[in-house]
């Protein structure tokens, strides 16, 4: 996967961002798109009942769909994402100071700290996978002994499929431009058996017909 396919998936959030929530949320109550909004409404009560934790890392942030539920869980909650238009609607629609926000390329990001948890959501799925080993390695440096990390995104098979080819996506805004992104379906029992090898237990995992999530903890070898 070149480096170009990368930023120009980071260009097409940056170009997405004020759009990102009209579009990406499931809300239709009923049919197809119901049973969708259902399990995304079982994914927030799970992140909803997390603990506590001292330090959460969140990956990719986005405008704050997740925020919002994650600072709820610390009084640090460190926010990563390579959009500064993402960044910017996420600290408008959280406003929470106990939020920290950072501009960082997860290709390029070494962890330089530790978090009780570490929190992506349709992050996963955005990295090729010729990059997966290396990026679930970095994740599981920035985890304390016994941390945990928690994976939300789509699995493959999800009924919310949209066609791909060689892994890339060709997705329109509304102002009718096209950009090319990264979508890896992953299958959540491999990703379990890859993680499970870089070093990290698992505890959790579970699976819908749209989404998934699992919880792992960092084994200390
Ligand atoms: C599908 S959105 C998910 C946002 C948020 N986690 C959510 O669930 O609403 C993907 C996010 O990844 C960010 N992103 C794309 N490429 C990135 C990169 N190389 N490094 C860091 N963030 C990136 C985008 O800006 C966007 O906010």
């Amino acid at each position: 996967m070149e480096d170009s396919r990368l930023q120009e998936q980071i260009e097409y959030y940056r170009a997405r961002a004020s759009e990102y929530e009209a579009t990406a949320l499931p809300k239709h109550a009923d049919g197809a798109k119901g049973a969708m909004a259902r399990e995304w409404e079982n994914a927030r009560r799970v992140v909803h009942a997390l603990p506590n934790y001292a330090a959460i890392l969140e990956l990719a942030c986005g405008t704050g769909v997740w925020t919002r539920l994650l600072a709820q869980h610390t009084e640090h909650l460190t926010a990563l994402d390579a959009a500064p238009e993402m960044l910017e609607l996420n600290r408008a629609n959280v406003g929470d100071p106990r939020v920290n926000y950072e501009c960082v390329n997860l290709f390029e990001w070494e962890p330089t700290q530790q978090y009780e948890l570490v929190f992506m959501a349709f992050w996963l799925s955005h990295v090729p996978d010729a990059r997966l080993g290396a990026f679930l390695s970095r994740v599981r440096r920035a985890l304390k002994p016994n941390g945990q990390v928690f994976i939300l995104d789509e699995p493959r098979g999800t009924k919310n499929v949209i066609p791909t080819i060689d892994n890339t996506q060709a997705r329109t805004l509304d102002d009718g431009r096209t950009f090319n992104i990264v979508k890896e379906y992953y299958d959540p029992e491999e990703l379990c058996e890859r993680m499970t090898q870089i070093g990290f237990t698992f505890v959790e995992i579970s699976r819908g017909d749209y989404f998934f999530w699992l919880r792992g903890g960092r084994k200390d070898k």
